[in-house]
């Protein structure tokens, strides 16, 4: 399993903008998807190829195309959501599944209410996506949760994680391989993410 931290100059200049508690709900639902889209490039880079003829203008040649293999962007919901459009404009064939999970203020404990998958999720290469991995009770539920319906190939893709989300994500599920933005310093006392965005739902969708 990989940790991939994006120390891409566009990611860092857009997380630094993300980040900051004078940016509104409409520049952070955009940023939050162009970084999406960035982290879909390095998500995809070991997709399967195979070689195919073509006729250029000048001659006939072999080039690489994609394989075929299928792809399922899962978000987790409410603030996974936001990274769709972003994820989809890189990978317009895929299909989306939701998971819908929040997080008990109190106990951190992840609760599931909504799973709905594409049929065929245990063919699929099915990308996880979620700003934020803080404790990493939501991704491993919603990983779980996955498995069990039959999806065989996870990556996780977040914005923003703390060590003590990777942690647990590599404990519990060391076949996935994580896709980050940044990797931040730690968890405050009430499990946000520090220095992170604050809580990404409620910046997305102004709800606060
Ligand atoms: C946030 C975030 C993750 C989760 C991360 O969702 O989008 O799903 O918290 O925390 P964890 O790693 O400690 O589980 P939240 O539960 O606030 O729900 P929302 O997206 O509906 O706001
Ligand atoms: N969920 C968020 O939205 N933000 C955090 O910092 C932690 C969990």
């Amino acid at each position: 399993m990989t940790v991939t931290i994006m120390d891409h100059p566009l990611i860092q200049h857009k997380m630094r903008i993300l980040r900051d508690k004078n940016t509104g709900t409409k520049d952070f639902r955009d940023l939050v998807n162009e970084i999406a889209m960035l982290l879909a490039y390095e998500t995809t880079r070991d997709m399967q190829l195979q070689d195919v003829e073509i006729q250029t203008p000048v001659a006939t040649t072999t080039v690489k195309e994609l394989s075929g293999k299928k792809v399922a962007i899962v978000p987790i919901i409410r603030a996974g959501l936001g990274m769709v459009d972003g994820m989809m404009s890189l990978i317009p064939a895929a299909k989306i599944g939701h998971i819908g999970m929040y997080r008990d203020e109190k106990t951190l404990e992840p609760h599931e209410y909504f799973v709905k998958l594409p049929e065929d999720i245990d063919k699929r290469d099915v990308f996880v996506v979620d700003p934020m991995l803080a404790t990493g009770g939501s991704a491993v539920d919603a990983i779980n949760s996955l498995k069990s319906r039959g999806a065989k190939s996870i990556k996780l893709v977040v914005l923003v994680a703390a060590p003590e989300g990777v942690k647990t994500v590599q404990e519990k599920h060391p076949d996935v391989d994580i896709i980050a933005a940044a990797l931040d310093e730690k968890l405050n006392e009430n499990g946000y993410i520090v220095p992170g965005l604050g809580d990404a739902g409620d910046r997305l969708f102004g709800t606060k």
